[in-house]
């Protein structure tokens, strides 16, 4: 309607006079015309200006950071949904998504959606009314599994420890003996804990029971192996703005045996670091996800005020725990592009200055 617009003096965008050729101000249409917007407010309504958030480096338990080539994607002509080109880079997803998943012949598909959805799709796909649902609970999203599953009108059973604790192999098998599931769920990678579960033998187990299993392999995906055929898990969801952070192209430009490398090696080279500032990690060593890493706030030292002064100086996100954990962890995530060593370094350093500011000194301990 309106051709030209300029900016008044509180930066908003404001719309100027008709250009030259439109219609005469008497043969706009009226008042009621405009279904009783009046002009005037049309004329003076703001366009919000251009975005510009700030810049942060994100080791947080996700997002995380987004690589420069998924960016200069989503910059591209949008197609429609129908359109072959669509159908082509959708096949060329699921065949790259195969190798990220550790399967030959699994069907991978993608959902426009977080996390939550994928593991919505799976439960409201797997899990009928009435069905016997076995949930391993350790964390926060072993419990959002569990809802979906009441939702869904299942039976849930769940075998229940404590946050940041991992399920054995022999007490996993008995509970599914015992219970005799239709479906069975657990988390691979608990990012409310930093714990990482072993699926082998709840897979053979839930097998021999004749159930199917979902795993939510939301923040392992992309950062350390999945491998769902050699796991047995029948269903495995997750997302992208996790371990992944670029587009499939991008994955299979590295290699994902070689990005599953660069972020065990920065996991360690991370605790290595942490142990040797007196810190404690969480999780058992051999029961941590690489690319989200819970570290055991020392006594003293406010959770907050640590975080708060990384983010507003350094503009560095890590977040705290929540639930059983808050106040007690920190959880960094070293993912994407921030898993290099320097990155890692950078945020030690930062990390290190933080906390000296609360006061806290290193006092090693012996490392198990
Ligand atoms: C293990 C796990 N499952 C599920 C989710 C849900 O993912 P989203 O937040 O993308 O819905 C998250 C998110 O952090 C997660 O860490």
């Amino acid at each position: 309607m309106f051709k030209q617009m300029a900016r008044n003096a509180d930066h908003q965008v404001i719309y100027l006079a008709q250009a030259a050729g439109e219609p005469e101000a008497s043969d706009k249409p009226s008042k009621d015309e405009t279904m009783g917007v009046k002009q005037q407010e049309i004329s003076s309504s703001p366009i919000f200006s251009p975005l510009q958030p700030p810049r942060r480096y994100l080791f947080g338990p996700g997002p995380s950071m987004v690589h420069p080539r998924v960016y200069e994607a989503l910059s591209k002509p949008i197609v429609g949904h129908l359109d072959p080109y669509f159908f082509q880079v959708m096949g060329d997803i699921q065949q790259l998504l195969k190798p990220v998943f550790g399967t030959k012949d699994g069907v991978t598909t993608v959902l426009s959606g977080t996390g939550s959805a994928g593991m919505e799709a799976a439960v409201s796909n797997f899990v009928e009314p009435g069905a016997k649902f076995a949930v391993f609970a350790n964390g926060y999203f072993c419990d959002r599994i569990s809802e979906m599953g009441k939702r869904q009108g299942a039976q849930v059973v769940r075998f229940e420890k404590p946050w940041g604790k991992t399920f054995a192999d022999e007490e996993a098998a008995e509970f599914i003996h015992l219970e005799k599931p239709q479906v069975v769920a657990y988390v691979h990678a608990e990012t409310s804990t930093g714990a990482l579960q072993s699926g082998n033998t709840i897979c053979a187990a839930a097998h021999e029971a004749g159930a199917l299993v979902i795993a939510d392999c939301v923040t392992s995906l992309g950062g350390m192996p999945v491998n769902v055929d050699e796991t047995g898990i029948d269903i495995a969801c997750s997302c992208t703005q996790k371990g992944l952070s670029c587009p499939p192209g991008l994955i299979a430009e590295e290699g994902i045996a070689n990005r599953w490398e660069r972020h065990r090696q920065c996991h360690q080279i991370f605790v290595e670091a942490i142990e040797a500032m007196g810190l404690r990690m969480q999780v058992t060593k051999g029961q941590r996800i690489w690319t989200l890493n819970t570290v055991c706030i020392p006594d003293g030292v406010d959770d907050a005020k640590v975080r708060g002064r990384l983010l507003e100086e350094k503009s560095i996100e890590i977040l705290g725990g929540f639930g059983p954990l808050a106040g007690k962890v920190f959880r960094i995530g070293i993912m994407g592009p921030l898993a290099t060593e320097d990155h890692v370094q950078f945020l030690l350093d930062e990390l290190k200055k933080s906390l000296s500011a609360e006061g806290y000194r290193p006092q090693p301990f012996p490392i198990a």
